[in-house]
C-alpha cells in the first residue's frame, strides 16, 4: 500500500499534459460491448478504474489489447454475467448494464455497495431500464435483468432528489440505441462526459440528438459497427492542477496543455472570482494559472453541469483553507462529501462542516501531519494542502488517488514539487 510524502513549500513552475477523462473512458469502454466489431479508443488514462473496467470486459469474454493510452476491444462472443469480485471494486461497473441488455437482451450485475462520499442509490438506473421494457429481479445482491419482448423506446424522466444522474443517463442511452422505436430522456445529465459517450455511440452508427442538453432523443437502430475514438481531456484532473497553480505556483504560474476551455468554465470562473490569474491560449487547449496578489474567499454551491462540479469542491476547500477570509462550500449533489475536512483540520485548517456545508476560515499556513485519504477527490485535496504546508506530510492509502489521477506524483515532480511515493 503506497503512500505519498509531500515536502511542502516548493514553488511550482513549468508545464504538463492533462490526460484523457476517466469519467468518459469508463462508460465508453463499456459501450464497446454494443458491437461485435473492433473498437479502438485513444487517450484512455492509465488509472486503476480503467484497469478494472478492462478486467470486467475481459471477464465478459471481450478480447482487449492495451498499449499505453490506446485500447483495442473485440467483443465478439460475450456473456451477460458481470463477476461480483470485479464489480464490487468500482461503482462505475454498473454501466455495463445498458450495453449488455441492448446487445444480449439480458444482464446480471451486482448491486453496488456503500460509498464514503454519500448515499448513492441506483433507483433512477432501474427506473430508466424498466421503462423501456426490462424486467429486473433482485437476488443474492444481484440485479437479474432481461427484456423478453426486446427493448422498446419510450419517454422517461430521470430527475432525482439531487438532480439528473450521469451514469443513469449513460446506461439508458446505451440501452436505447438498439431498442425498437424512439427513447426520449427528460432531465438528462449534460456533463461533457455524457456528450463524449454520445459522440462515441454516433460514431458506431447510433442516432442520438440533444446530448449536452436536458433532453436526449435516441432513435433505435438494428446494429452498430466498429469505431475509432479519442477521449476528451479530463476536466477534473485539469481543475485539480489549476488549483495547485493558484496555491503554489510562482508569479509565472504553471501551464496545462491538452485541456478544454469550455468544459473548465465553472472552475475558471471561481478561480477568477477568488482573485487568481487564469489565461487560456487562443484555441482554448492550454491554460496558464498563477496565484493572485489579493486572493479572497468565495461561496460555492455545487450543481449538475454546467454548474460547479461536486468533483472539484474538495480541491477548492484546500485553496480556501489558506486564503484570507471566510468561504462557504455547499455540496447539493453529495451533501456528506466532506471527509477531507477532518484530515485538513489535523493540518491546522479551520473548517466547520454542518448539513452539507463547509464554512472555511482561511489564511493561516497549514502544518504537515500524517493524513488518511478516504476517496479519490478528497485525496487530491490533501495533496494540494500538503504542497503549501510547513513540513513533510504523509498521505496514506494512495490507492484512492491512483483510481483517477494518471501518474500524479510524476506530474507534480515535473512542476517542481518535492514529492516521493513510498511503499509502506
Ligand atoms: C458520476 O457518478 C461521476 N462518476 C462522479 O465522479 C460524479 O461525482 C457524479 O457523476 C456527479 O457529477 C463517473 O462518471 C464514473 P450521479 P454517478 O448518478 O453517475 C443521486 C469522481 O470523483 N442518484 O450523477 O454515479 C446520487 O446519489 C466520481 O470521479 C440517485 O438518487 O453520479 C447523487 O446524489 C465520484 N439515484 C446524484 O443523484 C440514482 O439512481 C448524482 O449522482 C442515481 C443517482
Amino acid at each position: 500500500m503506497d503512500k505519498l510524502i509531500v515536502h511542502g513549500g516548493s514553488t511550482l513552475s513549468g508545464s504538463i499534459n492533462i490526460s484523457g477523462a476517466k469519467n468518459a473512458s469508463l462508460p465508453i469502454l463499456a459501450a464497446s460491448l454494443l458491437t461485435d466489431e473492433d473498437v479502438i479508443i485513444r487517450r484512455v488514462p492509465d488509472v486503476s478504474d480503467t484497469n478494472y473496467m478492462i478486467q470486467i470486459l475481459s471477464a465478459l469474454g471481450a478480447e482487449v489489447e492495451r498499449s499505453s493510452g490506446t485500447v483495442r476491444i473485440s467483443a465478439k462472443n460475450i456473456s451477460h454475467d458481470a463477476p461480483y469480485e470485479l464489480v464490487r471494486k468500482m461503482r462505475a461497473s454498473i454501466c455495463v448494464m445498458g450495453p449488455l441488455l441492448a446487445r444480449l437482451g439480458k444482464a446480471r450485475v451486482s448491486l453496488p455497495g456503500g460509498c464514503v462520499i454519500g448515499d448513492r442509490p441506483v433507483d433512477l438506473h432501474i427506473k430508466g431500464l424498466k421503462a423501456i421494457g426490462t424486467q429486473i429481479d433482485m437476488e443474492g445482491g444481484n440485479m437479474d435483468m432481461r427484456a423478453p419482448e426486446g427493448l422498446i423506446g419510450t419517454t422517461v424522466d430521470l430527475s432525482g432528489k439531487h438532480g439528473p444522474t450521469v451514469l443513469g443517463t449513460d446506461n439508458l442511452m446505451m440501452a436505447a440505441v438498439l431498442a425498437k422505436g424512439t427513447t426520449v430522456i427528460e432531465s438528462a445529465a449534460a456533463e461533457p462526459e455524457v456528450v463524449d459517450l454520445a459522440n462515441f455511440l454516433i460514431g458506431m452508427g447510433a442516432k442520438i440528438e440533444g446530448a449536452g442538453t436536458r433532453r436526449i432523443t435516441i432513435h433505435g437502430v438494428e446494429k452498430l459497427h466498429g469505431v475509432e475514438h479519442t477521449i476528451i481531456p479530463d476536466r477534473i484532473e485539469a481543475g485539480t492542477f489549476m488549483v495547485a497553480g493558484a496555491m503554489a505556483a510562482g508569479p509565472e504560474g504553471i501551464t496545462l496543455h491538452r485541456v478544454c476551455e469550455a468544459d473548465l468554465k465553472p472552475v475558471t470562473e471561481k478561480l477568477l472570482e477568488a482573485g487568481h490569474t487564469v489565461e487560456f491560449n487562443k484555441n482554448g487547449t492550454s491554460v496558464r494559472v498563477a496565484p493572485g496578489e489579493n486572493p479572497k474567499g468565495c461561496k460555492i454551491t455545487t450543481a449538475p453541469h454546467p454548474g460547479f462540479p461536486t468533483d472539484m469542491q474538495a480541491q477548492f476547500t484546500s485553496l480556501f483553507a489558506v486564503t484570507p477570509g471566510i468561504s462557504v462550500i455547499e455540496d447539493t449533489i453529495f451533501p456528506q462529501r466532506f471527509m477531507h475536512c477532518a484530515e485538513m483540520s489535523r493540518m491546522g485548517a479551520n473548517i466547520k462542516v454542518d448539513n452539507g456545508r463547509a464554512v472555511i476560515e482561511g489564511g493561516e499556513q497549514l502544518s504537515a501531519a500524517p493524513v488518511m485519504a478516504s476517496d479519490l477527490r478528497a485525496s487530491a485535496a490533501l495533496v494540494l494542502s500538503a504542497l503549501t504546508a510547513k513540513g513533510s506530510t504523509e498521505i496514506n492509502r494512495l490507492y484512492h488517488i491512483d483510481r483517477g489521477y494518471e501518474h500524479i506524483d510524476e506530474k507534480l515532480l515535473m512542476l517542481g514539487a518535492n514529492v516521493e511515493r513510498v511503499q509502506s
